[in-house]
């Protein structure tokens, strides 16, 4: 008898505590939200953020504040919130790195499949091989004349192994066969302040942070990873084009809240997060920086929760023939 009444006052407890989850998710959100952004401000996933935040803000009539948890190639920041309450108030904006550091990692803080619930995607964003501006190389060949024969010296900034950056600083050093100096950051936004002081030689980074730095001359660009050329940056040719095509990548940015959300909240970040991508300012901004907001059928649980299936499935064997992980 007494197993019974365990039993019954154990369910009973579990549907008071779903109902009572889902009852405040109902009124959801009442206060402000946290985004965290797994990278250092001014870089580009800090860019992409603030200008999703700021836009979903006014759709949900509640604030969302964005903070930058940079390190080890953004799974800290992911980490934060895998351990954050599952209440709808943290959400965490991350892109290929989530999927990439699935395989880079031998030892995450979080289950990459099983921490999180899927708010959409985002974007996709498009990579650009960069270098200081006093590089002598004139183009890509040239580039990799020169960094085959110093390659004891020529430093690669990104921003940490599981970073966008370092994937396709990894996929550059495959494909010339060269294994650089890597320099980390917090974020491609300290980064890029010592390219441009010409501290660092070489960058692979996101047009959300690159395209107005080559459009005024500051750093000197090689190719673009996207398919084809950039409205923005015409002159720009691809890796294809340049004789790279295994760089051709594009960084996908997808909405994650900690596993176990209520749906209410999840329909409802989703919801904004679609209207955030008809936003007229968010596309404006997004075709200057060489993006785009990604459909209203990729905006959706269902979507991201494929594409970082599908993913971690594509770069793993990348990786592990690259042969390089992190402890
Ligand atoms: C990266 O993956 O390189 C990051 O996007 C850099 C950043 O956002 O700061």
């Amino acid at each position: 008898m007494k197993t019974l009444n365990a039993f019954i006052g154990a369910t009973a407890l579990a549907a008071l505590s779903l109902f009572s989850a889902s009852a405040n998710a109902a009124g959801y959100p009442e206060r402000q939200i946290t985004m965290i952004v797994p990278f250092a401000a001014g870089g580009p996933t800090d860019t992409v953020a603030r200008l999703v935040a700021e836009s979903m803000s006014k759709n949900l009539g509640q604030q969302i504040i964005v903070e930058n948890v940079g390190g080890a190639g953004g799974s800290l920041g992911a980490g934060r919130v895998a351990s954050a309450d599952a209440d709808g108030y943290t959400v965490l904006l991350h892109h290929i790195g989530m999927a990439t550091s699935a395989t880079l990692y031998r030892k995450l803080s979080y289950d990459t499949l099983n921490a999180f619930d899927y708010v959409g995607l985002v974007t996709e964003v498009p990579m650009t091989l960069l270098a200081r501006k006093d590089m002598e190389a004139k183009d890509l060949k040239g580039l990799i004349e020169y960094a085959k024969a110093n390659a004891d010296k020529v430093t690669v900034a990104n921003a940490g192994i599981g970073a966008a950056s370092h994937l396709c600083g990894m996929l550059f050093m495959s494909a010339i066969e060269t294994p650089l100096v890597t320099v980390p950051y917090k974020g491609t936004g300290p980064a890029m302040t010592d390219l441009l002081g010409g501290q660092v030689d070489i960058m692979c980074d996101q047009t959300t942070n690159t395209t107005k730095q080559i459009q005024g001359g500051t750093v000197k660009a090689y190719a673009v990873t996207s398919p084809e050329r950039l409205d923005v940056l015409k002159d720009l040719p691809t890796v294809t084009e340049a004789g790279l095509p295994g760089l051709t990548v594009g960084i996908w940015h997808g909405l994650y809240t900690p596993k176990g959300t209520p749906k209410e909240a999840i329909d409802k970040l989703s919801a904004a997060l679609k209207v955030a991508l008809k936003d007229q300012n968010v596309a404006a901004r997004f075709a200057e920086l060489g993006t785009k907001p990604s459909s209203e059928q990729d905006a959706t649980p269902e979507a991201l929760k494929a594409k970082l299936e599908s993913e971690i499935a594509r770069w793993k064997p990348i990786i592990e023939a690259a042969g390089q992980y992190a402890d």
